[in-house]
């Protein structure tokens, strides 16, 4: 159990992925952010577990949620945290990835939490910096930390994962929130159901191990959670959908759609929506339903939860001394 604070948690001193986490790490991740969460509600909110700690954020790609929410967790635990606005640096004159990776590495940061357009940067960046490296985003491959947000979320509304029907809605193809979510939701006993149009369900969805549908309607029939994922205009080549207005039309969620899923079903988007496109107003802005402000909230507890795990396993002293 993660209780006692210094105990273990996370078997390497990175987080990736979710797909090389155990069910036990998991947990203990869930189980330590529940505490963050009441300290981010108390009116004392600062610690001293990352004292002395330097935090360096570098984001190769916009964010508002998370980067925010990591500054934030490491200032709460007491870290130095530098932001690394990658417009300014030299990155904009053709600096590598690898080579500002270094160069931050010589400044003997702790932590290093990187957000990249690539799939695999964050993995490669662990194997070249000293220090630990937690991936807030890798192209259409992981995002580990909105995963265990989600099932934070998830679990304190329903208790357990076990025999909860998920969907997961939208642009599937170039998510990398829906891969770590699969990921997670089936190691903790999820039922998953990716709902996309043909073209935007990834190449190997038949070999995710989880349901598909390319009928929204249909597809929401029993479903607990609903998962809603933005088009990523961004990662799109060429043309994916006709038009927006007849996405909406099919696979926006708006209440008639919602109406088809299990009556009490809540609504989840990782953020940022785009409103009529994917959902509706109606549905994005309703209490009763939506868990998009909760899941803001669970996202700062679970990066603070994240930052202490990790600062668990750095060497008291000496570490930098070479
Ligand atoms: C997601 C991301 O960047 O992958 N956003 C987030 O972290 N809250 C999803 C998205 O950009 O649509």
């Amino acid at each position: 159990m993660s209780g006692a604070a210094d105990e273990p948690i996370l078997q390497t001193g990175h987080l990736l992925g979710i797909d090389a986490l155990s069910v036990p790490e998991i947990e203990s991740l869930l189980t330590l952010a529940e505490r963050y969460v009441a300290l981010n509600r108390a009116p004392e909110k600062k610690q001293n577990v990352l004292r002395g700690r330097t935090l360096i954020n570098l984001f190769f790609e916009s964010s508002t949620r998370t980067q925010s929410s990591f500054e934030l967790a490491g200032k709460r635990l007491g870290a130095d945290v530098l932001n690394m606005a990658v417009k300014n640096s030299s990155v904009s004159k053709g600096e590598t990835l690898i080579d500002t990776a270094t160069t931050l590495n010589a400044m003997r940061p702790d932590i290093l939490v990187v957000r990249h357009q690539d799939s695999g940067a964050a993995e490669l960046l662990s194997r070249k910096v000293d220090c630990c490296v937690v991936n807030a985003g890798d192209g259409a491959h992981e995002h580990p930390t909105q995963a265990l947000l989600d099932a934070l979320t998830i679990k304190r509304r329903r208790g357990s994962f076990e025999g909860l029907l998920v969907a997961i809605c939208g642009d599937i193809a170039h998510s990398r929130v829906a891969r770590s979510n699969i990921h997670l939701l089936s190691k903790m006993g999820a039922r998953v159901r990716l709902i996309a149009p043909r073209t935007l369900l990834p190449a190997d969805a038949d070999r995710l191990g989880v349901e598909i549908s390319t009928d929204m309607r249909k597809g929401l029939e029993g479903v607990d959670i609903v998962m809603m994922l933005r088009l990523q205009l961004e990662r799109m080549g060429g043309a994916f959908i006709p038009s927006a207005r007849e996405y909406f039309h099919f696979y926006g969620l708006d209440r008639e759609k919602l109406n088809c899923a299990k009556p009490g079903a809540l609504v989840m988007h990782p953020g940022p929506m785009n409103r009529g496109v994917e959902i509706d107003s109606d549905i994005a802005d309703d209490v009763e339903v939506s868990l998009i402000r909760e899941q803001v909230e669970m996202g700062l507890a679970i990066r603070m939860a994240v930052l202490d795990a990790l600062a668990r396993g750095l060497p008291r002293e000496g570490r930098n001394a070479a």
